[in-house]
């Protein structure tokens, strides 16, 4: 469904987001990577090579990324990618309140304000494709990290509930929820990863199932299908399968 070829990739200085942006350039996508830090972000531009633009901001910052669209012009393909990993430090029983609220703020908050920006002209275009980066943690419950899941069921929600919406428009929404990727954000996740994946790995999987627009994908395979159904699952089983990946968060 993807004819064109300009992509703006939000979270893109590091991990899946950096990866998304080089498998992008390695297909000749024009490119706008947004991310915080600036000398990082113009490393990956630097790898992509090609028609690059870089916007090194706080996502919570509307106005800012709304005026970098707008210099941008038609955005074909919306990687809405940022985000943080907060939740328990060492010797917590739960994350306390300010952790939840910038993790929500950022990953949810921001994200959904970002679509608004990015929207408007696809709908007036009447074509684009937009993926949320959600999370495994989207669908199955990290007593660990509450606001993390719950920020990323609100992407997954959003996400699934926009997509409906704009089911005539031309425009496209698939969320994406991955599992353990080896990137920055899991050198703070003090536990057990298992079936880890490479960003880059990662990054051909999202692009793949967005651009082949579809509606809720996820990986590694064993432990996606035991994310979708770990709602349904009774709470002392759903509790004996996780109780290995139980962790805190380390930030310094
Ligand atoms: N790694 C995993 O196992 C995993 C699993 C499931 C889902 N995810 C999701 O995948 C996405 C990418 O994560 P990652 O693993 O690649 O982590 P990462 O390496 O830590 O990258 C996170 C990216 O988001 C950017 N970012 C964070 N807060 C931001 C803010 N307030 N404003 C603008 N940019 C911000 C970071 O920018 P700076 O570095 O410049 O600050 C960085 O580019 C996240 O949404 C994450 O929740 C990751």
């Amino acid at each position: 469904m993807i004819p064109s070829r300009s992509a703006i990739v939000t979270g893109a200085s590091s991990g899946i987001g950096r990866a998304v942006a080089l498998e992008l350039a390695k297909a000749g996508w024009r490119l706008g990577l947004v991310g915080r830090d600036a000398g990082r972000l113009a490393q990956v531009a630097h790898a992509c090579g090609g028609d690059v633009q870089t916007l090194a901001i706080d996502m919570r910052d509307t106005g800012a990324f709304a005026e970098f669209v707008a210099g941008f012009g038609a955005v074909d393909f919306y990687v809405s990618n940022h985000g943080v990993l907060d939740g328990r430090h060492e010797g917590e029983l739960v994350e306390n309140a300010r952790v939840a609220d910038d993790v929500l703020a950022i990953n949810l908050t921001s994200a959904v304000a970002a679509l608004h920006v990015v929207l408007p002209g696809m709908r007036l275009r009447e074509k684009g494709q937009i993926v949320l980066v959600s999370s495994l943690a989207g669908l199955s419950p990290l007593p660990d990290a509450p606001a993390y899941s719950a920020s990323k069921a609100g992407l997954v929600m959003y996400g699934l509930s926009l997509r409906e919406a704009l089911r005539a428009t031309g425009v496209g929404v698939s969320v994406c929820c991955p599992g353990y990727v080896s990137s920055p954000m899991q050198a703070e996740h003090l536990g057990h990863r298992p079936h880890e994946i490479t960003p880059e790995d990662a990054a051909r999987r999202i692009v793949k199932g967005a651009l082949a627009n579809k509606r809720l994908f996820g990986f590694p395979a064993p432990l996606w299908p035991e994310a979708l159904f770990s709602l349904l699952v009774p709470e002392n089983v759903l509790r004996w399968f996780n109780s290995k990946l139980r962790f805190t968060v380390k930030k310094d």
